[in-house]
């Protein structure tokens, strides 16, 4: 079966600190693929690479700076071609080697143009106050294009006379509805350098996956189940599949607290005080600030509701922690146990929007573990016992193991159970 294949997903709302374990498996396991199957220009992964150097991957695998690891971009990619030129080039500049032998791009990726960018600017402005604070990657409206059918793949992108065809398509069909496209890049000439440039990347998933199919793989998931068109706050969610992993061991990852940057609700957010000590300074490692955009994250309390709602939907096997090491900067630890809603007592996220805005967060406070420095431990036992309490309250309330435990950026700052 497929022992040999392990999926990192978000619980959350994306940024839970999948790069760190994206990192410790790539340094600690067998990993000969590392794929990635959703999110485009909107991702940003945090991770060391093996020379001690702090980095942010965005659309290419973050196996792409280890070695002996090939990197795949799969089907469920919106594709950014330019942004992803610049960060191949960006790579090799940093001296990582990037060439069709450890990189290979799906050709049913979808592709991200100029025009789907300009496209998002008019509906969120059109949204106004309910805005859903978009990375403007051009997410939302390649997907409406590739579920309308109007989609176009990597394949087709990097063949010149079918992306040709394509394109003058496309064109008509917004000049047909109304969009301004004599303000969109619309010529094939303009695309010509970033196809000549990717075209050697593309594969065929279908002879990759019989090529790798006793290989060992990670999924590298972005974003999280809670942004998840299918499964999130909607519609305040991104548009590609953040929920669902590829058959593996599904590793759930959340921070030991909430984070969420752009529109939408965050029932367990912290006063402001308490969130300027977890969010730290702009600039200092590990502090909430977006890696892809830079905006500063709203922080919570760690949301059992939500969290028991992601570990379901997404079919998890076990919950590994990050940053538990953040919360020894707060006296009081807040846990919320349920939501109230309307008077009625929730266990997980209901699905109607307007239910969920009118649900109050029921709390359960614990003893913190302040000023204590955790980030060297090692073995559970290295922890306060108030920490190994918190750790056991969350492991009860999602009846899946928790591990491993972050308690800090690098690999070794894991504890392993
Ligand atoms: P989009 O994916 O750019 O369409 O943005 C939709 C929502 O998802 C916004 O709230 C974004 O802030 C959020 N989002 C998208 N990508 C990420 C990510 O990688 N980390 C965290 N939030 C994200
Ligand atoms: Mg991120």
């Amino acid at each position: 079966m497929h022992s040999d294949r392990t999926a990192l997903v978000g619980l959350q709302f994306g940024d839970e600190g999948k790069g760190k374990y994206v990192t410790y498996f790539l340094t600690t396991e067998r990993v000969d693929v590392d794929a990635r199957y959703n999110g485009g220009g909107n991702a940003g992964h945090t991770i060391i690479a093996p020379n001690g150097k702090v980095l942010a991957t965005h659309q290419v695998p973050s196996g792409i700076v280890f070695a002996d690891v090939y990197n795949a971009m799969l089907h469920g990619m919106f594709i950014d071609p330019a942004k992803l030129k610049t960060e191949i080039e960006d790579l090799r500049a940093k001296g990582y080697d990037v060439d069709p032998s450890n990189l290979g791009i799906s050709g049913l990726a979808h592709v991200t143009l100029g025009h789907h960018i300009e496209l998002e600017r008019l509906d969120e402005q059109r949204r106004g106050r309910g805005a859903i604070g978009t990375t403007f990657s051009g997410i939302g409206p390649t997907a409406e294009e590739k579920y309308g059918r109007r989609g176009i793949r990597f394949a087709e992108f990097v063949n010149p006379e079918s992306f040709r065809r394509l394109l003058e398509a496309k064109s008509e069909e917004l000049r047909q509805r109304g969009y301004p496209v004599e303000n969109l890049d619309f010529h094939a000439e303009t695309y010509a350098a970033l196809q000549e440039f990717l075209s050697p990347f593309l594969i065929d998933e279908a002879e990759l996956n019989r090529r790798k199919r006793n290989a060992a793989w990670l999924y590298e998931g972005a974003q999280g189940i809670l942004l998840d068109p299918d499964f999130g706050s909607y519609p305040y969610v991104t548009s590609t599949h953040a929920g669902k992993a590829p058959r593996a061991t599904v590793v759930g990852v959340a921070k030991a607290y909430i984070t969420r940057v752009g529109g939408g609700p965050l029932p367990t957010r912290m006063d402001e005080q308490t969130e300027a000590l977890i969010r730290g300074e702009r600039g200092s490692a590990g502090a909430e600030f977006g890696a892809t955009t830079g905006r500063p994250r709203s922080c919570g309390w760690f949301d059992i509701p939500a969290a028991r709602y992601a570990v379901e939907i997404g079919g998890v096997d076990v919950v590994a922690l990050t940053k538990l090491d953040v919360l020894s900067r707060v006296p009081v630890i807040k846990v919320c146990t349920h939501y109230d809603c309307d008077g009625r007592l929730l266990d997980t996220i209901p699905a109607d929007r307007f239910e969920l805005e009118r649900c109050k967060p029921v709390y359960e406070e614990v003893r913190g573990w302040p000023g204590v420095d955790i980030s060297g431990a090692r073995i559970l036992g290295d922890l306060p016992v108030e920490a190994r309490d918190y750790l056991k309250m969350l492991q009860d309330a999602l009846e899946r193991p928790i591990e491993p435990v972050s308690v800090g950026p690098s690999a070794e700052q894991t504890i392993e159970m």
